[in-house]
């Protein structure tokens, strides 16, 4: 059946008002078979973004349908966000958006799945406040899992990262890599992803000694849910890993895309700062050109953002049971097991940091001044993708090229040079 007779699915995007999340929430309202709901704490974001996500996709949505159509209830219901100001830390918050979705008829409704974006992310930051890192990413994780299992919500789309693969051994990078991350960030990547795993392989079941059953159905009794629920998910937990390699680019609407605070750490966000002339004395610190790559300068493998959003719509559509693609990823499954599977995002094409700045030259026109410095802390000479396993089992591609990233994030900065105000 098409997306247009189903029933919207409920999908929980965790840091859905972030520069990922933003663009993650924007494609899947495009599909118009979820209802979003979105957890951000706006650590690194504003609420601005959701909103014109939202606008977005609904003049995206009437242009599409003609001057006189009338909008469905369904057309209006799949473009509107339901947005939480809150910190994923927050149990009991977090708890209470589960509660408010869940309902009794025999475990429909509720929050059909989770795409968990919500991370704090600086590589640099991570190695000075190391406890802050892994209470933000990991325990929270954590937590937001067990949330899941109480109310039957055993679908995840998880945020992982290049990052997991420390140096690696072999480039481009298959997921076979052994993960072995060189920084407090890269590691609660790994972290969770393994304590995912687990729970994959546990077939989802909850805390053995009962305690989240005491939880449950204490929650049951808050909530005057009139079920209970065993506290552990009937259905097998299902996961998917999306290890992100270097998003760039933005809408090419120039509505949404990435307005990081302060000064940026990422090497695009901050060209777009200096070309916009949010950066005083933009000189450009190359860190380090010794390292054993076309030009010196470090390699990364940049996709356009909207392209690894495309990758978290068919990694749901992929846990979404009896679907084609849930076919094909969890082919290897026996029925009724749990399954944890992990896919690079990138184009599987490196850049040197000489050839960006060349490349946002162009884009912007702001002659770029650059000057070699030592090498950063935590940097590897080149991270590239090996992409086929995503291609081959979810279909994934990254077709958009660096000029268009670069003329996409530069249309998003020059018409909104403060960012989100
Ligand atoms: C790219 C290259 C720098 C700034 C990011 C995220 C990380 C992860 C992967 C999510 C590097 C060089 C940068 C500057 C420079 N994303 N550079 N001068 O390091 O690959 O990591 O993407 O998981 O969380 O931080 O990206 O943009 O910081 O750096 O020379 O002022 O540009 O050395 O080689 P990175 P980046």
């Amino acid at each position: 059946q098409s997306g247009q007779e189903e029933p919207l699915k409920n999908v929980l995007v965790t840091g859905g008002a972030g520069y990922i999340g933003s663009h993650v929430v924007y494609t899947l309202l495009k599909t118009r078979q979820y209802k979003v709901i979105s957890i951000d704490n706006h650590h690194n974001s504003l609420p601005a973004s959701l909103t014109r996500v939202s606008e977005l996709a609904l003049e995206e949505h009437k242009a599409s349908l003609g001057p006189n159509a009338q909008l469905s209830q369904r057309d209006i219901d799949s473009t509107i966000i339901d947005a939480h100001d809150c910190d994923l830390t927050n149990h009991s918050a977090v708890r209470e958006i589960f509660g408010k979705y869940y309902s009794s008829e025999n475990g429909k409704g509720g929050i059909w799945g989770v795409v968990h974006i919500a991370a704090y992310k600086a590589v640099g930051e991570s190695t000075s406040i190391p406890l802050t890192y892994y209470q933000n990413n990991v325990s929270a994780t954590i937590s937001l899992l067990s949330i899941m299992l109480e109310f039957n919500c055993a679908r995840l789309v998880y945020s992982s990262s290049a990052t997991v693969y420390g140096t690696p051994p072999e480039v481009p990078i298959p997921e076979r890599t052994r993960r072995e991350a060189d920084s407090p960030y890269g590691r609660t990547k790994v972290m969770c992803e393994m304590v995912v795993e687990d729970l994959c392989e546990s077939n989802g079941n909850a805390v053995a000694d009962g305690t989240c059953h005491l939880v449950v159905s204490l929650v049951i009794r808050f909530h005057h849910l009139t079920t209970t629920t065993t506290g552990s998910t009937s259905t097998p937990f299902q996961a998917i890993s999306l290890r992100y390699f270097n998003p760039a680019g933005a809408h090419p609407s120039g509505r949404i895309g990435e307005d990081p605070r302060g000064r940026p750490g990422n090497l695009l966000p901050l060209l777009a700062h200096m070309a916009v002339g949010r950066v005083k004395d933009p000189v450009l610190k190359v860190f380090g050109n010794d390292y054993p790559t076309v030009d010196g300068t470090c390699v990364r493998d940049y996709l356009h953002v909207l392209d690894l959003a495309g990758g978290h719509v068919l990694a749901l559509q992929a846990l979404q049971e009896g679907s084609t693609l849930n076919g094909k990823v969890f082919a290897s499954v026996k029925a009724g097991k749990g399954k944890f599977k992990a896919y690079n995002l990138g184009k599987g094409k490196g850049m040197s940091v000489l050839q960006i700045v060349e490349a946002m030259r162009k884009a912007t026109g702001f002659e770029y001044k650059t000057e070699v410095v030592g090498r950063r802390r935590g940097d590897v000479p080149a991270l590239i993708a090996d992409p086929s396993l995503a291609r081959t089992e979810l279909g994934f591609d990254a077709p958009h090229d660096l000029e268009t990233m670069c003329r996409d994030l530069w249309n998003w900065q020059k018409g909104n040079p403060a960012g989100y105000v």
